[in-house]
């Protein structure tokens, strides 16, 4: 396994819509356990391929409490079929933009129809923290990102931020 660099903001690569997994083959499932190791490094609790440069809808999720086994979970071509009435607020971080968080409310159930790594479609009904994980990483697949929540002027801020950081990284 090897671990990926995680792309960060301002990458235009984030913004990309990602194009569906159109084979479940050796290759792909390789990349689904570098996308784990480089999740699980991270740490954090999802990843999209698009965020390690690869514009295809995949994405990687633990969404194991603290103390529990690992529950590493790949979604291809993820779609939402249903949402829950009920919405749910969480502090949503993002490994492509280190340190911000952003209170987001969403639907705080659903039901995802997604093809496992064995390329076997599924369905599954989510809801509390792997609800949100799997909208914010469903969110990445479209080129939405969690500043996108934000108002204008907040998330300008922010993107100037990191601009002016990759700037100084390039020269330094
Ligand atoms: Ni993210």
């Amino acid at each position: 396994m090897v671990k990926l660099a995680i792309i960060t903001l301002p990458d235009p690569i984030l913004r990309e819509v990602s194009a569906p997994v159109e084979r479940v083959d050796a290759d792909l499932r390789r990349l689904v356990e570098d996308m784990l190791e480089t999740m699980y490094a991270a740490p954090g609790v999802g990843l999209a391929a698009v965020q390690v440069g690869v514009p295809r809808r995949l994405l990687v999720l633990d969404a194991a409490e603290e103390g529990e086994e690992r529950r590493p979970v790949a979604l291809i071509n993820p779609e939402i079929v249903m949402v829950g009435e009920e919405q749910r607020v969480y502090e949503e971080g993002c490994l492509s933009i280190p340190d911000v968080r952003v209170e987001i409310e969403r639907p705080g159930s659903l039901r995802v129809r997604y093809i496992d790594i064995e390329g076997r479609p599924q369905e599954i009904a989510a809801e509390g923290l792997l609800a949100t994980v799997i909208q914010h990483e469903i969110d990445h697949l479209e080129g939405r990102l969690i500043i996108d929540f934000l108002s204008r002027l907040k998330r300008d801020i922010i993107v100037r931020k990191f601009r002016k950081q990759a700037k100084g990284a390039a020269v330094a």
